[in-house]
């Protein structure tokens, strides 16, 4: 058997998952701050959830998800966090009371995708979602919160862009003048676009490619033809960003890859990342409750990908824990002091004191110190069997080699206090 993970499918370890712990902890403690509830979602879904909302003719849709054919039904691997929290609102009533709620969650995701810099197979989101609100106000405040979330664990150096994708009105009336401007220039777009060009012209807009990007460059902009009520919902959205004190750019080309968006769409990228420079984005997706149920329930939401995250994270060269080393590393020679150390290292893990040591009784003193150096514990306790009878102990600082040697009976004692000093 092949003993490697699948191909774009990570292990996460070491130096990585502290880091990553830290992140994501810091990125909760500031969801906790300005509201949001956490909202856990199962990995797997019906296909319906994700095909019904993201839109058939997506990427993610057409080509991109793990289908597992069960005996009820044929189900995949969440692709993403949006669709199955609505699919909960929807199921358990959570719109129930009418006024706004702010919910996050975190976890993995899975895509069928080439992978790459960046761009993985299961990758791990963490998502915020307001539901019951229609507000520009609301669309401020994720895109305040996605800027603060990074900010938080020090990336300063991004860029927001914003636009708006119209609503049901507008959009076919937008849609059609595309259409007709890309219409005698189709040979110059790429394959890809050309397929877009009849389910959605849209994505032919942050198409790559720089023949198609020069193309759609002088194309009609969504913005200029927006209905009345999204003109106004789109100036207000700026406005807000102003009084917050927000940086985001206008960007016709925001139009996201997956078609459940109306009015708001908003992205943050990062020099940082290479090719795939999304470090979050989101929108409004007012009116995909009506694909679970009878009620309307608007909504506004955004995701960031953790592995990105951690990208421009190193990137920005803060301090990055790493993770911890032991207190203490414990050396015994012989029976006896195996023994007296073995109970007395249960004895401090249990009052929370970080102890290491092996149950390999045949190594030497020297072997025992290489392994206590890697460890990098900041004290090695040395204890022989002749130690014990003299009822003494050694105890080592590793980073200035100096010993000290203390009184058997006082061990744990001194140990405790050497802490407790250091901390
Ligand atoms: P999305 O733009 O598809 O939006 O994904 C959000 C973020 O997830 C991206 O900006 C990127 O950082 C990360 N991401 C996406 N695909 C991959 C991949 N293959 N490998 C690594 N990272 C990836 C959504 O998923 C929407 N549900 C966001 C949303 C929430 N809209 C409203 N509410």
């Amino acid at each position: 058997m092949e003993k490697r993970a699948v191909r774009g499918m990570h292990d996460i370890f070491g130096d990585e998952i502290t880091l990553w712990v830290a992140v994501e902890n810091k990125m909760k403690e500031i969801l906790g701050f300005f509201g949001y509830r956490e909202i856990r979602t199962p990995m797997v879904e019906k296909i319906e959830v994700f095909s019904e909302t993201i839109g058939d003719a997506t990427d993610i849709v057409e080509k991109q998800m793990y289908r597992i054919e069960a005996e009820d039904g044929v189900m995949v691997l969440r692709p993403e966090g949006t669709a199955p929290f609505v699919r909960a609102v929807m199921e358990h009533g959570l719109f129930a009371k009418g006024s706004a709620e702010r919910y996050f969650y975190s976890g993995p995701m899975f895509r069928h995708e080439r992978p790459q810099k960046g761009r993985l197979r299961q990758f791990h989101q963490i998502g915020a979602e307001i539901i019951n609100d229609n507000t520009p106000e609301s669309d401020a405040e994720l895109i305040t919160l996605l800027q603060h979330l990074f900010q938080g664990v020090g990336i300063i150096n991004f860029t927001t862009r914003i636009n708006s994708v119209g609503c049901a009105t507008c959009r076919p009336v937008y849609k059609e003048k595309l259409r007709a401007f890309l219409q005698p220039q189709l040979n110059e777009l790429c394959p890809e676009c050309q397929k877009r060009f009849e389910r959605s012209a849209l994505r032919i807009l942050d198409c790559k490619v720089p023949a198609c990007k020069a193309t759609v460059a002088p194309a009609p902009k969504a913005v200029d033809c927006l209905c009345e009520e999204c003109r106004l919902h789109h100036e207000r959205l700026k406005q807000c960003l102003g009084l917050i004190g927000v940086k985001a750019i206008d960007d016709p080309t925001i139009v996201r890859g997956l078609d459940y968006y109306m009015r708001t769409a908003f992205e943050i990228t990062s020099d940082d990342l290479g090719a795939q420079n999304a470090l979050g984005g989101g929108g409004r997706y007012d009116g995909v409750s009506l694909r679970f149920g009878k009620q309307n329930v608007p909504a506004v939401g955004f995701a960031l990908g953790m592995e990105r995250v951690l990208i421009a994270v190193k990137a920005a060269q803060v301090a990055t824990p790493k993770s911890t080393s032991p207190q203490y590393f414990f050396a015994p020679v012989g029976e006896k002091a195996f023994s007296y150390l073995f109970q007395l290292s249960f004895s401090m893990k249990r009052k929370g004191i970080c102890v290491e040591m092996l149950y390999d009784k045949e190594k030497s003193l020297k072997a025992l110190l290489k392994v206590a150096d890697r460890t990098q514990a900041a004290f090695t306790v040395i204890l022989g069997d002749n130690e014990i009878a003299a009822n003494k102990a050694l105890i080592k600082e590793m980073s200035s080699h100096q010993q000290e040697e203390t009184a058997l009976a006082s061990l744990e004692e001194t140990l405790l206090r050497k802490v407790s000093r250091e901390t």
